[in-house]
């Protein structure tokens, strides 16, 4: 069975609960999935034994893109996951009214297909609460393409 390791940093909840919808979804297309928070995983070998890896995280700061706290030590060791070739998307909830919406979400896309990672999908940028009918679209469209 396909595995997809999905790694979320949330502050409120938001990311965590579209993590949930993203992990139910590929449940449901037959794939085996592992859901951690990223405070609870260190970079250090993080891409071994999946076939696929998703990162959701939420954007702080104001006029700066701030990542969410607990996936900042995670991002700032990136290069040690062993995303080179890696399957990867990446998702994550934040607020249309600030300057860079979702801007964590553009800063892990760039900073993982650096380290040659291929994305299998656009990034899923949440406005707001996520909408478990976008977001289980969109890990269809993930697995469809993984
Ligand atoms: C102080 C503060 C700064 C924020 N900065 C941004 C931002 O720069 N870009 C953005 O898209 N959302 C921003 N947001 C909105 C959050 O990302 C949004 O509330 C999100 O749903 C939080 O997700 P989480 O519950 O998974 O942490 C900010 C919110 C707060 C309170």
């Amino acid at each position: 069975m396909a595995k997809a390791l999905i790694v979320y940093g949330s502050t409120t909840g938001n990311t965590e609960t579209a993590a949930s919808y993203v992990g139910a979804a590929l449940n449901k297309k037959g794939w085996e999935t592992v859901v951690k928070s990223a405070e609870d995983i260190s970079a250090k070998g993080l891409a071994e034994g999946f076939d696929l890896v998703l990162f959701g995280c939420s954007t702080w700061g104001d006029e700066d893109i701030e990542l969410q706290d607990d996936f900042v030590p995670l991002f700032d060791e990136l290069d040690q996951a062993g995303l080179s070739g890696k399957k990867l998307a990446v998702f994550g909830c934040g607020d249309t009214s600030y300057t860079h919406f979702c801007g964590a979400v553009d800063a892990i896309e760039e900073k993982a297909t650096g380290l040659g990672a291929v994305l299998v999908a656009g990034s899923l940028k949440i406005d707001g609460d996520p909408e478990r009918d976008d977001v289980t679209a969109w890990a269809e469209e993930v697995a469809a393409h993984a």
